[in-house]
């Protein structure tokens, strides 16, 4: 795994992911594995708190994180397409609006994080970052998890959603009749993944006659 680094993948294929201490970190790693797959460049964040419940959640060791990192990622971080910034390093490329990316994706995002991005506090790699693609007009993606929220969380999302931000909230559908948590999973990662205009065949869509679901009428 590369660290601090500069990439050398085109801006477009180039995304920032980061995790921070909202439950759900199994959203972000899965969607680092999607993009690794598909040939990008993942420029990956975490957060003091991130870590902290990777270890309740996935059993990570927050004192082994480059050992971490490789055992899930294996050859993509071996190779350097899977780029790791300590989340203290306001220093590394990202930081940087100069630094060409398509975008950034918070996932989980914490209702903390969310109001710093919200309010332009920029006191770490994960803020900065996000304030980037903010100035620059990049894309920005955020999926929150908390319940229940109050006037002030839903106040930040708002202020972001007005500045083009994507909410796209960890919420699960039974629609599809999920069987396993797998599957749960596959269904958000593939919903951020339709937000940042990458195919994929994580989920059966509405519709999609080859699952044998029939469109609906008020569908068509
Ligand atoms: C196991 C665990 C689960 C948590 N789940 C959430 C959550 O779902 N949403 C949230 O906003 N904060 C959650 N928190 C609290 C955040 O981790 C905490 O507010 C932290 O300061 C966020 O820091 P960060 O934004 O820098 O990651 C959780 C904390 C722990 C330890």
């Amino acid at each position: 795994m590369a660290e601090n680094q500069k990439g050398t993948a085109p801006a477009r294929n180039r995304w920032v992911v980061g995790i921070t201490g909202a439950s759900g970190s199994i959203y972000g790693i899965r969607l680092a594995e999607e993009l690794l797959k598909r040939d990008k460049e993942v420029h990956l964040v975490v957060t003091e708190a991130g870590w902290r419940v990777l270890k309740e959640e996935m059993g990570w060791q927050a004192s082994k994180r480059s050992q971490m990192l490789q055992d899930r990622f294996g050859d993509f971080a071996i190779n350097g397409r899977l780029v790791y910034h300590p989340n203290s390093d306001i220093g590394a490329s990202i930081a940087s609006g100069s630094f060409r990316v398509s975008g950034m994706v918070v996932a989980p995002c914490s209702m903390g994080t969310l109001s710093s991005i919200a309010h332009g506090i920029s006191d770490d790699l994960m803020t900065r970052a996000a304030d980037v693609m903010l100035k620059e007009r990049r894309r920005l993606l955020l999926v929150p998890r908390e319940t229940p929220l109050h006037a002030i969380h839903l106040e930040n999302m708002l202020t972001l959603a007005r500045l083009g931000v994507t909410i796209l909230p960890a919420m699960p559908a039974f629609y599809y009749k999920p069987q396993s948590m797998d599957e749960m999973i596959n269904f958000l990662v593939g919903k951020v993944l339709d937000s940042m205009d990458v195919e994929h065949d994580l989920y059966r869509r509405w519709g999609d006659e080859q699952y044998g679901l029939e469109t609906p009428d008020h569908h068509r």
